[in-house]
């Protein structure tokens, strides 16, 4: 009987030991980025942001390829609400860390969730600043995402411009290293009037060029009174290497989205449900209904109710 509990003892602990976790660890085996699966990624689960797609392979296959980059790489991802631009965040990530999203040298910063008080400005300054900090520190390839740019205040935009800047004369090894992604909706006006009059002119969706909004979106987003970026010198400095556009979505794009969120619930594919949600939500312009006012943002929540 003993002899049977300690056997079924060790067995336990053998399997506990096997099932342990192993530790994130910042180096190759964790930190290996894939071009080939980055660029699968965006060709086949992105849809409708052929110019995105295009800036962030490159960029981020140049920097990652590159063993000693002279400043950090800064990408700023612009758009109007639901048309990808948290998930080409989480793209990347999946194609850097083994332990993708939700790896250890990926860090999500929710500019209205973290600091959410005005008044706590000067405690918040020191916090982000020893978050970026410690966290680079412990792994120089890390990524740091920060949601809601545009209502970040002016203050906490000054902590991080240090580490963007190559001229500056933190520990550079460190920080060099390291990518930051902003994501706001700032500009996403700007670049669905642009993508519109394309439409419009009955010229083709994939003929739009960064270059065709670049100049725009940047005038527009630190030009807008609205906009928490207007105060500050991202633009001046040159810090921000690419504003990246995301374009409004169009009803086809749409039902690829939901046909891939029925593919990830499980669910056999039916065009017909998702027409049927497509039917319930607002499109502009109003009588054509061509762009998706809201993205894919509400298929995952509101598929059910349609199967
Ligand atoms: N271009 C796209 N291609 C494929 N799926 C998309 C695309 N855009 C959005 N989706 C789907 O919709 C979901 C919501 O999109 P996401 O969170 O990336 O939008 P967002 O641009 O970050 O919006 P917000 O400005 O509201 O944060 C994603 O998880 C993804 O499933
Ligand atoms: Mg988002």
């Amino acid at each position: 009987m003993l002899i049977g509990a300690g056997v079924a003892l060790v067995v336990a602990l053998g399997a506990l030991w096997t099932f342990r976790e192993e530790r994130e660890d910042c180096n190759e085996k964790w930190i290996n980025f894939s071009k080939y699966g980055l660029k699968y990624d965006l060709e086949t689960k992105l849809y409708g942001q052929h110019v995105a797609a295009q800036v962030i392979l490159k960029t981020v296959t140049g920097f990652m390829n590159n063993e000693n980059p002279k400043k950090p790489l800064v990408l700023s991802f612009h758009g109007s609400t639901g048309t990808g631009k948290t998930f080409a965040s989480q793209l990347i990530a999946k194609n850097i860390y083994k332990k993708k999203t939700i790896s250890s040298f990926v860090h999500l910063f929710s500019v209205t969730a973290h600091f959410p008080h005005k008044e706590k400005i000067d405690t918040y300054k020191t916090q982000l600043q020893e978050w970026i900090r410690g966290n680079v520190s412990n792994c120089p390839r890390s990524m740091f995402i920060f949601d809601e740019m545009d209502k970040m205040h002016p203050g906490l935009i000054d902590i991080i411009k240090p580490y963007l800047d190559f001229s500056d004369n933190l520990d550079r090894v460190l920080y060099k290293k390291a990518i930051f992604i902003f994501l706001s909706d700032a500009g996403g006006v700007k670049i669905n009037e642009v993508t519109m009059k394309f439409w419009r002119d009955g010229r083709e969706r994939e003929e739009i060029q960064l270059k065709d909004i670049e100049k725009e979106l940047s005038q527009s987003v630190f030009n807008n009174e609205d906009s928490g970026l207007r105060h500050t010198s991202l633009i001046d400095k040159k810090l921000v290497d690419f504003f990246v556009p995301f374009l409004p979505l169009e009803y086809k794009h749409f039902i690829q989205c939901g046909l891939a969120e029925m593919a990830r619930q499980g669910l056999p594919p039916d065009n017909s449900a998702i027409k049927r949600l497509a039917d319930e939500l607002t499109f502009f312009p109003k009588e054509e209904r061509v762009f998706s006012d809201q993205g894919c943002k509400l298929i995952a929540n509101k598929l059910p109710f349609f199967i």
